[in-house]
């Protein structure tokens, strides 16, 4: 284990980051030293309380103009260290895209959020949605441990639980195995469970993940809203002015408005439970104020069923069915800007978390096997109910998406600023603080 970096003392040697000088001691990294004069360089496989394993690559920064990762180059008197670019923070979102669409991450219903540095970090660079088509991993979880409980569909593969298993408990519970898009976590036990496993909820390996793939039993959502630690203490990030927009967001310019006449403004609810629109309306008096601007056209706040010709279009709600596809295109064809409304827009939200089931079995399960049902129980048959989908599906993966509003749901004052800023001609740059996964 490395010394902790309050150890140490200042060598009066330096290098500079982001043209401000670091003070560090011979034998640190680059990111050892940020860390300790309070200088954030994005990680999340690195911990200060053991050696880099350097696999995330978050921390990528030019060395000298030599691309490196700060985790694991040391640092050197004179060094000139770029981190905080538009390139980097770019090249970093795009990995945090990666991999929030290679696992299954909900953040509105995972007991992390708020105190987790995948999510932290995702705001911290201005990720908006996910950008990428999601996989939608069929990945188990191991909940035989009377204490803790594994979901492997939020691993991140940073190691630390291998490392912390290894290095403080001397357990050698996890291991990683396989090959490529196959790699994963194991655990180390005759039955593969942890269980069967000599880990205990007092092993560090237990505390230190930094997402939610270890957690301990019947804690679950102990820490109120407003305190968990990235809702205190959000990453040090430079100012949301900086931040790396997102690619669709940078790719359409907004709907002009022109002299004298009002936007106009569609909303729908595809599978979702209508919160974001809910939300909306917490706008409050103010939307008086917008409605000196825009008029609706088809709406659930209008009552109105028919879409026609629109500035812009606010979906929230997933594809979990074929009414959706064809009212997604419908809007899609309509809308001047389109924008993806709420988690399950951008992402499927909690309707996907069906994904994971075999669509087939899963009605079975609801219409023909499960206790309750009356006898001769069959699926329901009428050409009015709209096909189901295999998976519930993001939006962005069927139609263009212009904007992405983060939440679940967006705050009022997303949907004010998203609003106001398109009206205005703008491309919306929401503050740190209105984007939220939770
Ligand atoms: S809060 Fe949970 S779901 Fe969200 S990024 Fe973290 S681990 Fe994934
Ligand atoms: S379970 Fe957590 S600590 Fe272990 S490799 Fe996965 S993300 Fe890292
Ligand atoms: S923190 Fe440096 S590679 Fe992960």
């Amino acid at each position: 284990m490395t010394a902790r970096l309050s150890d140490t003392v200042d060598s009066g040697q330096s290098f500079s980051l982001d043209g401000q000088a670091v003070p560090f001691q011979p034998g640190e990294t680059i990111l050892q030293a940020a860390t300790r004069a309070q200088r954030y360089i994005p990680h999340l496989c690195w911990h200060p309380d053991f050696p880099a394993q350097g696999s995330c690559r978050l921390c990528s920064v030019k060395v000298d103009g030599h691309p490196g990762a700060a985790c694991t180059v040391p640092a050197s008197a004179g060094q000139a260290v770029e981190s905080n670019t538009e390139e980097l923070n770019g090249r970093r979102k795009m990995l945090l895209q990666m991999l929030f669409v290679e696992g299954n991450h909900f953040c509105p219903s995972c007991e992390k959020s708020g105190n987790c540095l995948l999510q932290a970090t995702a705001y911290a660079m201005g990720m908006e949605g996910p950008h990428f088509e999601e996989f939608y991993p069929d990945r188990s979880l191991d909940a035989s441990h009377p204490d803790i409980l594994l979901d492997f569909n939020r691993c991140i593969l940073c190691e630390l639980c291998v490392r912390a298993s290894r290095e403080v408990d001397g357990k050698n519970v996890f291991a990683i195995g396989g090959l490529g898009i196959a790699t994963q976590l194991l655990v180390n036990s005759r039955s593969g469970l942890l269980a069967d496993s000599t880990m205990t909820l007092d092993d560090r390996a237990a505390g230190i993940c930094p997402v939610g793939a270890i957690l301990p039993k019947r804690r679950g959502f102990a820490i109120p809203i407003g305190q968990r630690p990235f809702d205190l203490k959000p990453l040090p990030v430079p100012g949301p002015g900086d931040l790396v927009r997102s690619v669709a967001a940078a790719a359409s310019p907004p709907a002009k408005p022109r002299a004298g006449r009002k936007l106009k403004v569609a909303t729908v609810s595809l599978a979702g439970c209508f919160g974001c629109h809910m939300s909306f309306l917490d706008i409050d008096e103010r939307l008086f104020e917008l409605l000196e601007q825009i008029e609706f056209d088809r709406s659930p706040l209008t009552d109105i069923k028919q879409i026609g010709p629109c500035d812009i279009g606010l979906i929230e709600g997933g594809l979990c069915n074929a009414e959706n596809v064809t009212l997604l295109r419908e809007f899609r064809a309509h809308c001047k800007t389109l924008v993806a409304v709420g988690a399950c827009a951008i992402n499927g939200g909690l309707p996907a978390q069906r994904n994971h089931l075999d669509l087939g079995s899963l009605l079975s399960e609801v219409y023909r096997s499960r206790q309750g049902l009356s006898a001769g129980s069959a699926f329901p048959n009428d050409p009015e109910l709209p096909l189901p989908l295999n998976k519930v599906r993001a939006i962005h993966e069927l139609v263009h998406v212009d904007y992405f509003l983060p939440g679940c749901p967006p705050p009022a004052e997303a949907f004010w600023h998203l609003l106001t800023e398109l009206v205005a001609g703008r491309t919306p740059q929401p503050d740190f603080g209105l984007i939220r996964y939770d």
